[in-house]
């Protein structure tokens, strides 16, 4: 192969609620980083099974993150965007590389003891949810992989399980990867409690998180209910009893990627906090109306969303397969010529 670029992997679960705050911290990001590396965009609809869910909304939530990235921008002739489950390497390999896993190394993994503790029941799966991520890096040789911090322990199982296999069997196979933490250009606060990052677990999204799916009537809504302070003075600010306001306006300038001096003199002349609500509620509904109208035309059009799909999948598979491939030659596997 001769592209050279580095290649960043990124998993990404299929789940609803993804807000404005995932939006300006993260996925414009991808958007922004395309025609620099080799991007990999993988909707991890097989992590998503370890935690019971409902056949249908899984579904459903997988074509909608898909339809949702593209959406945003994540160009299908840069990049390559798939489902996990459609470039069967995944899971086959997974096999592969549980067999040299020690148990306690997964039993170690902070977000393995944090949810099984939850459950009376732990499922094998759950247990094994950091190895089949360790599929996912290494079948496209990744070089880095953007992750929150949480996943950051998953990656460095990931450059442990790399190193054993290549020791155990006496070859550089597996290239070791490395984790990227953002730094996050914008951390949106909640409109409900500003000292809150925005998240889509919270209890209840409604007039905390903004959806990227919401309605305009609803976003005005929430951003009119959103908690300020009784300084009444539009200024940027680190005391936490003026963060409404320093929220707002921040929002509002990772949108229009203006200076804070431009954002104060867009506001100079506001009449108080509900017209700055106001403004800013325009402002993110401006910015992702066309998001929700792409969003909405894919969803009506499955054999269009289909088609970029399968050839996401198909693009894969041709960095995928080869390498699960030499994974089996060199286990000593007989693989059919
Ligand atoms: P999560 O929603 O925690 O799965 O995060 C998905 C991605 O969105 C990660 O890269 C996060 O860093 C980013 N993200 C999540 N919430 C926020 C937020 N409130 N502000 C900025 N970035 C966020
Ligand atoms: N575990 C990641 C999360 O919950 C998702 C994920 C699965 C992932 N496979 C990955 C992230 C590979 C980066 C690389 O966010």
């Amino acid at each position: 192969m001769t592209d050279h670029r580095p290649r960043v992997l990124s998993g990404i679960q299929p789940t609803g609620n993804i807000h404005i705050g995932n939006y300006l911290g993260a996925i414009r990001n991808w958007v922004a980083g395309q025609a620099t590396k080799i991007n990999f965009f993988c909707i991890v609809d097989l992590h998503a099974l370890t935690v019971p869910r409902d056949p249908a909304l899984l579904r459903q939530q997988t074509r909608s993150m898909a339809a949702l990235l593209f959406a945003c921008g994540i160009d299908p002739a840069q990049s390559i965007l798939f489902v996990q489950s459609h470039v069967r390497a995944h899971a086959e390999t997974t096999w592969l590389l549980n067999t040299v896993t020690p148990l306690g190394w997964l039993q170690r993994m902070t977000q393995f003891k944090d949810k099984s503790a939850k459950q009376e029941s732990v499922l094998t799966g759950l247990l094994d949810y950091p190895v089949l991520m360790a599929m996912d890096i290494l079948l496209y040789d990744a070089d880095e992989v953007p992750v929150g911090d949480d996943q950051k322990q998953h990656v460095e199982l990931t450059r442990d399980l790399a190193q054993r296999f290549n020791t155990i069997y006496e070859q550089e196979f597996f290239v070791m990867p490395e984790p990227v933490i953002p730094t996050v250009a914008a951390r949106v606060m909640g409109l409900d409690d500003p000292l809150k990052k925005m998240s889509k677990s919270s209890d209840h999204i409604r007039g905390h998180a903004v959806p990227l799916l919401e309605d305009a009537k609803e976003i005005e809504r929430s951003f009119k209910r959103a908690v300020t302070d009784s300084y009444n003075e539009i200024a940027f600010s680190d005391d936490p009893e003026r963060a409404g306001v320093n929220n707002l306006l921040g929002i509002y300038q990772a949108i229009t990627g203006k200076s804070q001096a431009e954002v104060l003199a867009d506001f100079a002349n506001a009449r108080g906090y509900g017209d700055l609500k106001k403004r800013v509620a325009a402002t993110v509904i401006d910015a992702i109306t066309p998001i929700r109208e792409r969003h909405a035309k894919l969803m009506t059009d499955p054999g269009e969303l289909d088609r970029l799909l399968a050839m996401g999948a198909e693009q894969a598979a041709a960095y995928a397969e080869p390498k699960a491939q030499q994974m089996k030659e060199i286990m000593g596997l007989v693989v059919p010529s």
